[in-house]
């Protein structure tokens, strides 16, 4: 069954592949409260708020969509809300629920109270979706026992949850499902300055020294993503530790950073190959996704998520209608930026 405790050390996503120890570190990493929590400053006021009232009343607060690109804090803020809360975190993906059944089953083992985080609900069948929306709006689950003329309908009480759902694309959700969420968010890039002190604050749990100039240099080439700061900074730290006395320095960072090949608005070989790519094969003319895919061999989805959010955050590819289009400023940055 796809549900397990969000305590549990959890296997990397394979696009985020990584050792298991790297999956140990992000946890240590990741805030468990408001206050630890980085940035998102408008979706904190809100959430606070909710909260608060919620427990004054003494109920569950209202479901929570959180929408917007990889590695910017959605499962984190889904055990935040649950802690902030004081109750049960639950959590499970879209593509783990397969069956209308092991929604039942996950549904019908929740405590009063209890936050049900759903990684990428995008990706939940159209079956099971119908199930959920009916559950997360009263409370109630119709199952259906039996077979043939012998089948009958029943309907079972459950207890007050809230579910969390977490998505890249809120495009791929369902309007029904869409609407029964009471508070929809969309993540933000980070601000340099918030992605400073998400490094400083993981530097200190990592028990690594960091120059002030340092963090700042890092931060500037993290893609203003949480996620991509402390990945950086772990192999920062193994440069200073192999190559110095363990310090992060500016130095240290800027020669660690060359041998990643990460320039300087953090773009890594692979971006810029694809950039490239879309310039000689197509100039400034529009390309479709599936084309863009086929020249550089990744998965359509993996452009979608991973490389386009930050290339069209920094105006380095705009969408039209017809196709994205490579920008005069990627074009230049390319020119500045030649790789082998
Ligand atoms: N606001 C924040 N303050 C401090 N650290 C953060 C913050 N948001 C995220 N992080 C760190 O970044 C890491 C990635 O965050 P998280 O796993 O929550 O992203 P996500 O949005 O769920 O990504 P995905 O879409 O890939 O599931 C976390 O392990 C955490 O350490
Ligand atoms: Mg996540």
């Amino acid at each position: 069954m796809g549900i397990q405790r969000l305590v549990e050390p959890t296997a990397p996503e394979p696009e985020q592949a990584g050792t298991f120890e790297e999956a140990q570190v992000e946890l240590t990493l990741r805030p468990q409260t408001f206050d630890d929590y980085i940035g998102q400053d408008r979706m904190k006021r809100n959430l606070r708020l909710a909260i608060d009232a919620a427990k004054k009343r003494g109920e569950p607060i209202d479901h929570v969509l959180l929408y917007g690109p990889p590695g910017l804090g959605k499962t984190t803020m889904a055990g935040v809300i649950a802690n902030e809360m004081g109750t049960g975190l639950r959590v499970t993906s879209g593509p783990a629920i397969e069956r209308a059944g092991d929604l039942a089953s996950i549904l019908t083992n929740l405590q009063d109270g209890d936050v049900l985080f759903i990684d990428e609900i995008h990706r939940l069948s159209r079956a099971v979706e119908e199930v959920l929306y009916s559950a997360m709006e009263d409370f109630k689950l119709d199952i259906v026992i039996g077979k043939g003329p012998a089948a009958r309908s029943v309907r079972l009480d459950l207890p007050k949850f809230t579910v969390i759902g977490a998505t890249t694309r809120t495009g791929s959700l369902a309007a029904p499902l869409r609407d029964r969420f009471g508070h929809l968010f969309h993540l933000e890039f980070y601000k340099i300055h918030d992605i400073e002190r998400i490094i400083q604050r993981s530097a200190k749990i990592l028990n690594t020294k960091i120059a002030d100039e340092a963090a700042n240099a890092l931060a500037t080439r993290s893609r203003q993503t949480p996620r991509i700061a402390n990945r950086l900074l772990k192999r920062v730290r193994d440069y200073a530790d192999v190559n110095g006395d363990g310090i992060i320095d500016k130095t240290i960072t800027n020669n660690a950073l060359k041998l990643l090949e990460i320039d300087d608005l953090g773009l890594d070989p692979a971006d810029r190959r694809m950039l490239r790519a879309m310039w000689d094969n197509y100039k400034d003319h529009p390309v479709g996704l599936n084309t863009i895919a086929a020249i550089t061999g990744d998965e359509a989805s993996t452009i979608e998520d991973f490389y386009e959010p930050y290339l069209l955050q920094i105006g380095f590819i705009e969408r039209t209608p017809r196709g994205r289009i490579v920008t005069p400023r990627a074009v230049e940055h390319l020119r500045q930026h030649q790789d082998h």
